[in-house]
């Protein structure tokens, strides 16, 4: 059975649906101390594929519970799909005292589950941190389902140059245009973020400007901006995971942005497209029969 955290409740009908399997319900409720506790009152499967985008701290918790869930109600096998991993960026000690934050995560996580998959985590090698078998997805494709037919001399730009993969993977799924990238410096005190662009001519033409997370807005806003003084027509924000962090979506739009495109592995108001059909691929080649 399919087993949604809260936070990625589409993404799982929508793997069911791709997959053939059941989905269970699973109930999200708080103790009057703030406890959560989510659990699977009906879930009688031998398998359990639990899908929970772990993008706040609360959900985080409410996927430890739903594994021991599953388990408690006799799953033999569970498989721990995890669209978003958030504290994933934080992948290693960047200051004297700080954790690996996303090591603390993954050993937590592999306690519970026979098998994890994850859909783009900003560095693949987060796998590396978790003690059971691990597949990466890379559903940075289906990026290109929305997009318009008819852009025009299109450009596919990275807003770093860490995102030029994922720029490439997009621009051959739509099938036609250029890809490029911006230099990008983050000052680590202010968060503030600066580009360099690169010489790219792009007046009168259509920018698909693609990174794997949109968090606060300031990188892909600023590379929006750029885009825009240099008289770029349409502008489209393309991402994997929407966080879009408090002012990020208003800060798009003042940069010129036409649209913000993401997908299901985080649910908000631009995820028109999802990666439950590269999700279900990827699970297809579970060992055990999955029902
Ligand atoms: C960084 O290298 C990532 O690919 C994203 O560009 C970054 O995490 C986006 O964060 P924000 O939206 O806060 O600028």
């Amino acid at each position: 059975m399919i087993v949604p955290g809260s936070s990625s409740q589409l993404l799982a009908a929508a793997l069911a649906d791709e997959t053939g399997r059941r989905l269970a319900t699973a109930t999200y409720d708080r103790f009057p101390d703030g406890e959560t506790l989510a659990a699977v009152p009906e879930f009688d499967g031998e398998t359990a594929t639990v899908v929970a985008a772990t993008d706040t701290d609360a959900t985080w918790v409410e996927l430890l519970q739903l594994q021991d869930a599953v388990r408690e109600a006799g799953a033999k096998h569970v498989t721990t799909v995890i669209p978003y991993m958030g504290y994933a960026r934080q992948d290693q000690s960047f200051t004297d005292g700080q954790p690996v934050s996303a090591r603390a995560m993954a050993r937590a996580i592999s306690t519970g589950t026979d098998r994890v998959v994850l859909v783009n985590p900003h560095e693949p090698s987060v796998a590396d941190f978790y003690s059971v078998p691990v597949d990466v997805v890379d559903a940075a494709s289906v990026l290109a389902e929305p997009l318009a037919d008819d852009l025009v001399e299109p450009l596919f730009l990275a807003p770093d140059e860490g995102a030029v993969g994922i720029a490439e993977t997009v621009r051959d799924a739509y099938g036609a245009g250029e890809t490029d990238y911006f230099e990008k410096r983050r000052d680590h005190e202010t968060g503030a973020v600066e580009v360099s662009p690169s010489d790219a001519p792009v007046s009168g033409r259509d920018v698909v400007v693609v990174d794997d997370i949109v968090a606060t807005g300031s990188t892909m806003s600023e590379a929006v901006g750029v885009l825009t003084d240099r008289g770029a027509s349409r502008i489209v924000a393309a991402c994997v995971h929407p966080m879009l962090a408090a002012n990020a979506v208003t800060k798009l739009r003042d940069a010129g942005v036409d649209r913000i495109v993401g997908t299901d592995t985080i649910e908000r108001g631009c995820s028109v497209v999802s990666v439950a059909p590269v999700l279900a691929d990827a699970l297809v080649a579970d060992a055990v029969t999955e029902e």
